[in-house]
C-alpha cells in the first residue's frame, strides 16, 4: 500500500511538471498504456486472494481515475500556454507602416499640387483644365494682347506650325502655352458666373537658367461675380499664402505691376529674411515676389463672352515650381525634370500622405520625406 501511494505521488508530479503535450503523452502511456506502471499493477491483481484482490482493485481504479483528471488538468494547462505562445506570435501591429517599404515618391510639383488644390478647394474653387497646345486667340488675343502688342514679347513663346505641309505662318500658328491665362477664356467660353475655379497645368516658354525650365506649372485662378473687388482678391490670396507656407501669420504687400489681361494689376510679394545660406519665409526684411494678379480686364470679359457692365472679377498665376522651391528649399529649378531617383528620394514625398485642410498639408504625421 505505501507502495502504491508513493508511486501517485511520484506520478501525480511528473504529470504536473511536465513541459509540453509530447512529455505528457509519455508520461500517460508509461502508466496507462499496455505496458504501462498501473496496467501492470492491474493485470497483477489475478494472482491475489480474492479479498485482497477486491481491496487492492478498487485502489488502482480510484488511482486511474486520479491520474486521469490530473493528466486532463495538465493537458488543458499546456494547451493554453501552446495557443497563447501561438497568438503572441501571429500578432498583427495594424499601425505599422506598410511592408516591405514603399518605394515610390511623390514629386514635390504633384505634391504642391496636392496642397494648392487642397487649399482652393476649401474656399470653393474647383478645379478646371486646359490643352498644353493652345491657339494664339486663348493664349493672346482674347487676353488683351492683339498680334504686336509688345506683351507678347514678355514671355519667350514656343510657336508650332498650324500644319506639317503649310509653311509656317505667324498668324495661324499654334504655341504651346505661355501661361494658363487662357484658361480664363476657355472657362468664361464654358461657364456661367459665378465662376470659381483654379487651373492647374503645364506651362512653357524658351528660358533656361537655375530658376526657369522651359517646361514648368502654373495655377490660374478665377473669379467672376458681380461684386467680387480687389479686396476679396487681397483676401483670398492672403488666406491662400498663409495655409500653404503653414504660419499663423505672414507679412505680404501688393506691389502695383502690369499684365495686359488685368488692370489694375499688382504682383503679390510675401515677408522672407534672405541669407547666403538660407531663406525663411514669413519673417525678417527682404521681400519675394511670388505671383501675379489683378482685376479682370473689361476687354478679356468681352472677349469671353460676359458684360463687362454686369460682370467683373479677380484672376491671379501662381508658379508652382517656384512654391515648391521656396516650400521645401530645394535650390536648383531644373534639377525637378532631371528624373533623377536620388534626387526624387530626398525631395520627394511618401504616396500615402495626402495633403488636406484638416489632415495637414505637408506635414502628416511627420512621415512626409
Ligand atoms: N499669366 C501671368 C504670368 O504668367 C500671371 C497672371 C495671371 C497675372 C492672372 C495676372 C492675372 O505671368
Amino acid at each position: 500500500m505505501e507502495d502504491l501511494e508513493s508511486l501517485k505521488t511520484q506520478i501525480i508530479n511528473n504529470i504536473n511538471s511536465a513541459l509540453d503535450i509530447k512529455a505528457l503523452e509519455e508520461i500517460r502511456v508509461s502508466v496507462m498504456g499496455k505496458k504501462g506502471i498501473l496496467t501492470e499493477q492491474m493485470k497483477g491483481l489475478g494472482v491475489l486472494p480474492l479479498e485482497q484482490k477486491i481491496e487492492t482493485g478498487k485502489k488502482l481504479n480510484v488511482l486511474k481515475a486520479e491520474f486521469e483528471q490530473a493528466l486532463n488538468a495538465r493537458k488543458e494547462v499546456l494547451e493554453t500556454a501552446e495557443l497563447n505562445k501561438k497568438l503572441a506570435t501571429e500578432t498583427i501591429d495594424v499601425t505599422l507602416p506598410v511592408r516591405p517599404e514603399t518605394q515610390g515618391r511623390i514629386h514635390p510639383v504633384s505634391k504642391i499640387y496636392e496642397e494648392v488644390v487642397a487649399i482652393f478647394g476649401q474656399m470653393g474653387f474647383e478645379v478646371a483644365e486646359g490643352p498644353d497646345i493652345e491657339d494664339q486667340f486663348h493664349n493672346f488675343n482674347a487676353l488683351n494682347m492683339p498680334p504686336n502688342h509688345p506683351a507678347r514679347q514678355m514671355q519667350d513663346t514656343f510657336y508650332l506650325p498650324h500644319s506639317a505641309n503649310e509653311d509656317f505662318d505667324m498668324d495661324k500658328s499654334y504655341v504651346i502655352r505661355t501661361h494658363t491665362s487662357g484658361m480664363q477664356i476657355r472657362t468664361m467660353e464654358t461657364k456661367k458666373p459665378p465662376i470659381r475655379i483654379i487651373a492647374p497645368g503645364r506651362t512653357y516658354r524658351s528660358d533656361y537658367d537655375a530658376t526657369h525650365t522651359p517646361m514648368f506649372h502654373q495655377v490660374e485662378g478665377l473669379v467672376i461675380d458681380k461684386t467680387t473687388t480687389m479686396a476679396h482678391l487681397k483676401g483670398c490670396l492672403y488666406d491662400f499664402v498663409k495655409a500653404f507656407f503653414e504660419l499663423d501669420e505672414i507679412p505680404v504687400r501688393y506691389r502695383p505691376s502690369y499684365f495686359p489681361f488685368t488692370e489694375p494689376s499688382a504682383e503679390l510679394d510675401i515677408g522672407c529674411l534672405k541669407t547666403k545660406t538660407e531663406l525663411k519665409v514669413g519673417a525678417g526684411n527682404d521681400w519675394l515676389e511670388i505671383l501675379g494678379c489683378g482685376m479682370v480686364h473689361p476687354n478679356v470679359l468681352k472677349a469671353g463672352g460676359i458684360d463687362p457692365d454686369e460682370y467683373q472679377g479677380f484672376a491671379f498665376g501662381v508658379g508652382l515650381d517656384r512654391l515648391a522651391m521656396l516650400k521645401y528649399g530645394i535650390p536648383d529649378l531644373r534639377t525637378f525634370f532631371e528624373s533623377d531617383v536620388r534626387w526624387l528620394k530626398n525631395y520627394g514625398f511618401s504616396p500615402l500622405d495626402f495633403s488636406s485642410m484638416t489632415g495637414g498639408l505637408s506635414n502628416n504625421g511627420g512621415q512626409t520625406r
